[in-house]
């Protein structure tokens, strides 16, 4: 079953040479995917286009008006479809999630902007919030654009082969092993030996080990 993402931003060309490019524009051309860009300026209503104000109960910068995102977000749903905000206050993204989201055929993505969004569209037409990260981006389209490329992955078709998707980081809850290419040496450093030799019962033992090392260095947290 295909899949079909809405996108509400403010900065709607953020998003243009993203989705063009690479394994996404490969998913959408093949038709498993579908995502369109939605300028919320659309839904405003004033001749200035007003899609934030100031807060009330005083403090800096401004809020998110809810107008116009009910308007969108009403407009655009479906039954069944799952509206998600992306803000730094939300649950963590995760491969998991990232597969979760991939079975899903209906995605609506709000990028917030500003100091925040008015909470009444929170509570009444988004149903679940995203945090891609410990960190605050200016506005949430990048986030966006991040949740579409990790689901992306998980959507047959979209990949080109499917087993590349069972051994990468995430999959265990170990880190990829290193990978060489051409050439055997290269300014003096080599491909490790048992990588040339074509024995694929040691090859797995060594890839496994430096996965196993390679997560003990720098997460361990992983191996909990
Ligand atoms: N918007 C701003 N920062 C964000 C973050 N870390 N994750 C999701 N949306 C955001």
């Amino acid at each position: 079953m295909a899949l079909t993402i809405d996108v509400l931003t403010l900065f709607p060309r953020m998003l243009d040479g993203f989705l063009g490019e690479s394994i996404l524009g490969k998913g959408i051309s093949s038709g498993a995917l579908a995502v369109k860009v939605h300028d919320l300026r659309e839904w405003t209503t004033d001749r200035h286009r007003t899609a934030d104000d100031r807060p009330f109960g005083g403090g800096a910068g401004m809020v998110m008006k809810p107008e116009p995102v009910f308007a969108a977000i009403e407009q655009l749903q479906t039954p069944g479809c799952r509206r998600i905000y992306l803000t730094p206050d939300g649950v963590p993204f995760s491969a998991r999630l990232a597969a979760e989201l991939s079975r899903e055929t209906h995605l609506i993505l709000l990028s917030g902007h500003y100091e925040g969004i008015d909470q009444r569209i929170r509570d009444g037409v988004i149903d679940q919030e995203i945090s891609i990260g410990d960190y605050v981006l200016t506005n949430g389209t990048l986030a966006a654009a991040v949740v579409i490329d990790a689901l992306a992955r998980f959507i047959p078709g979209v990949l080109g082969e499917e087993k590349s998707l069972t051994h990468e980081s995430f999959a265990s809850k170990l880190l990829d092993f290193p990978q060489y290419t051409r050439p055997a040496e290269f300014r003096g450093m080599s491909v490790p030996e048992v990588l040339l030799s074509g024995n694929h019962a040691e090859i797995e033992k060594w890839r496994h080990a430096r996965q196993v090392e390679k997560t003990q260095k720098v997460r361990p947290d992983l191996l909990q």
